[in-house]
């Protein structure tokens, strides 16, 4: 398929964006905007009766494309916030950040969804299931259904956790469609497309990277509304965060303009030693800024540690602690935010 060279070849500025007051507009700006992948905004221009043809060129009548999105009640982009959680380092506390705030938010009376984005499977197993690959329905089955355009019905997908979040399990086999993917035409925007049918059902999805920049992290950013970075604390963590940072901003620039970032987040934080201190003026300094730095940052704890293998949060497993009450400020600082 020759499709999968067009994205980086019609590249979209801001300031391009800026131009959609106008009536009409192409396929490409019509995409952007309003968040659908190409496929299915071409399906929903066509059945809103919107193309419009001058000359040879095709444009979108977005007046007439309004009318109908609000008819059918699409127009819901803004009500559900997608956070990616990234940092291509392993080990810094993304997948227990992702679990504790997800949960944090539902305990906040959120509906929460959490995607397990990472071919370990370590999410899908702090929410309770021992053997990510046994299981038929994951992620990458979604990924591969989207792709082949078959029908996905929610519910054999979507699981309920007993703290009161949804999520979507993920196991070994998503390294396979990472891999797959490649000459999918619209390649970054699979994940977007499934998320867009479930959005209306959360008020916030979470999505738990995992430590790469390959393509399905590329499809998390690409539908996200913001990128959380848990940093560890523990080192400089400087040069890794650059490329991730590089790689944020291109997606933004390319694929997805309405990306931010929400925040840096410290974790595994042990301020009895200097340099946790050194390190978080170091994020400060270097950071501070491009990007928040969240006030609230994760002690190191070892309860937080244990929560993997019980298939619970840290408000179960640990009520009373302090890694308890930082997500808790954690999950009110982002509402705040919000
Ligand atoms: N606040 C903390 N204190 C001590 N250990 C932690 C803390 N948060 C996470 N951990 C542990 O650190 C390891 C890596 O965390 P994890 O969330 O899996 O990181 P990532 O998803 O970035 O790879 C896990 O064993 C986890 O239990
Ligand atoms: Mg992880």
């Amino acid at each position: 398929m020759s499709g999968n060279v067009w994205m980086f070849s019609h590249l979209i500025d801001e300031k391009d964006l800026m131009m959609l007051h106008r009536d009409f507009i192409t396929l490409r700006e019509g995409q952007l905007y309003y968040n659908f992948s190409p496929r299915r905004f071409s399906r929903i221009c066509k059945e809103a009766k919107a193309f419009y043809k001058i000359g040879k060129m095709v444009r979108i009548n977005r007046r007439t494309l309004d009318e109908y999105l609000r008819k059918t009640r699409r127009i819901t982009m803004n009500k559900c916030k997608v956070i990616a959680i990234a940092n291509q380092k392993g080990g810094v506390a993304k997948t227990t950040t992702t679990l504790n705030l997800g949960i944090g938010l539902a305990r906040e009376g959120k509906r929460v969804l959490i995607v397990d984005a990472d071919p370990q499977g370590s999410l899908t197993v702090c929410l309770g299931i021992q053997e990510p690959d046994q299981l038929d329905n994951t992620l990458a089955n979604i990924l591969t259904k989207t792709v082949n355009e078959e029908e996905i019905r929610k519910e054999d997908f979507i699981r309920n956790h007993e703290e009161g979040v949804d999520f979507i399990p993920a196991n070994i086999e998503l390294s396979g469609v990472e891999v797959s993917l490649v000459n999918v035409m619209s390649r970054e925007l699979i994940l977007r497309e499934f998320l867009e049918c479930v959005k209306d059902d959360y008020d916030v999805i979470l999505i738990d990277c995992m430590p790469s920049l390959g393509m399905i992290t590329i499809n998390a950013l690409a539908c996200a509304d913001s990128v959380l970075i848990p940093v560890q604390a523990s080192y400089l963590p400087v040069k890794g965060l650059q490329q991730l940072i590089k790689t944020i901003t291109r997606v933004k620039r390319q694929i997805n303009p309405k990306l931010e970032f929400e925040g840096i987040l410290l974790t595994m934080v042990d301020y009895r030693t200097n340099y946790a201190k050194d390190i978080t003026e170091a994020v400060k300094d270097t950071y501070g800024s491009q990007i928040k730095l969240f006030n609230s940052y994760i002690p190191m704890s070892v309860r937080a540690a244990e929560t993997s293998i019980e298939g619970l949060s840290i408000y179960k497993h640990d009520p009373k602690g302090k890694v308890s009450k930082a997500y808790e400020d954690l999950t009110k600082e982002i509402i705040k935010m919000n």
